[in-house]
């Protein structure tokens, strides 16, 4: 009985997810560490997750809607490994559905691949427990964990019709330049214009919104503590329901506003970039 009234819940945000949403069209753009296991194809795949209504009813589709809770309730179901108060789907927008917020449809196909912050090859698990361990402020699942498996399964239910080898246009988040250099103090009059009734003034958070910077924010060695990533994560998607709405300056400046917050340290940060590449954003 339960089981059917969380397959139920599940189903129904997934179909509302799929079916109901319609993002805006993906820009074109690049995705910097992407590079290297990106292989050049004459296939070009459209955004067609599959639908919700063929998630199996064996074994291993209750492993993918466990993953997909994991998604999307990490406080809850991934309680033991965040030390943040986010969930996976406050960056992965849309539990992973979402073309311009590093989506997770056809993102298992090009893993694994090499990783040039810690210049080793990382499979799909690994990539995972690295966002667990940067943009949560987490410990890592263990390798043996059925969380994990879960999460895995998920993106590879995710990724049933992007053919392995083919490139995956829509990966990552799309990039944008600033025409100046990040102006944070423009960046506070933008946050508090544009971001304080959900992030709240202090930047904590609230009902609305996931916190942006302090205790309970990602660290300073999290994807999303780069201007660059964060410039472009917020001129796609923030404010919330009216992505595109902030000029790409403004992005920038509400960007270095925010990472230039106090966060969580990431201690494992003296072992990124040792082989070179840092990219200038890079807050260390
Ligand atoms: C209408 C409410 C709302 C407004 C206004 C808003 N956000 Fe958000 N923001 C959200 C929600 C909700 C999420 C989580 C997305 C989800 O779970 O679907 C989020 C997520 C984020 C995240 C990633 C998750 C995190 O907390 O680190 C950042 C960064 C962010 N917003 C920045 C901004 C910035 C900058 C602005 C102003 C330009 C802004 N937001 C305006 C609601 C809002
Ligand atoms: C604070 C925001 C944030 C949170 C929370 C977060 N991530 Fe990420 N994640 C990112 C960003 C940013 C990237 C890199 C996107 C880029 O470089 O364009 C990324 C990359 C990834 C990738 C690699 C995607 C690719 O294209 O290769 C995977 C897989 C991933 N995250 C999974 C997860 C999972 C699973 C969770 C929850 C356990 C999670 N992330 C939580 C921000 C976040």
């Amino acid at each position: 009985m339960r089981g059917y009234a969380v397959a139920g819940i599940v189903m129904l945000s997934l179909c509302i997810l799929t079916a109901g949403c319609v993002p805006p069209p993906r820009m074109s753009g690049t995705l910097e560490s992407a590079d290297a296991g990106e292989q050049a194809s004459s296939i070009d795949p459209v955004f067609l997750p599959p639908s919700p209504d063929t998630i199996p009813g064996d074994q291993r589709g209750d492993a993918i809607r466990m993953g997909y809770l994991m998604v999307v309730d990490t406080q809850g179901y991934g309680k033991r490994y965040v030390g943040n108060a986010l969930n996976c789907t406050n960056c992965h927008i849309d539990a992973g559905l979402n073309p311009n917020a590093a989506s997770f449809v056809g993102i298992s196909t090009l893993y694994p691949q090499h990783d040039p912050r810690t210049n080793r090859v990382m499979s799909l698990e690994d990539r995972i427990n690295d966002c667990v361990e940067r943009n949560m402020n987490g410990t890592p699942i263990p390798p043996e964990s059925t969380r994990l498996s879960a999460v895995v399964a998920y993106i590879e239910w995710l990724s049933q019709n992007v053919p392995p080898g083919s490139a995956v246009p829509w990966r990552g988040i799309s990039r944008i330049t600033s025409t100046r250099p990040p102006d944070p103090v423009n960046g506070k009059t933008v946050f508090e214009k544009k971001c304080v009734v959900c992030h709240g003034t202090d930047g904590q958070g609230s009902m609305a919104a996931p916190p942006v910077w302090g205790p309970r924010s990602y660290t300073i060695g999290a994807d999303m503590a780069r201007v660059g990533v964060a410039a472009s994560f917020i001129k796609a998607n923030m404010p919330r329901g009216w992505g595109w709405t902030v000029t790409d300056d403004e992005a920038f400046d509400v960007a270095s506003y925010i990472n230039s917050q106090p966060r969580p340290d990431f201690p494992g940060k003296t072992n990124d970039w040792l082989n070179g590449g840092k990219p200038g954003d890079v807050p260390y």
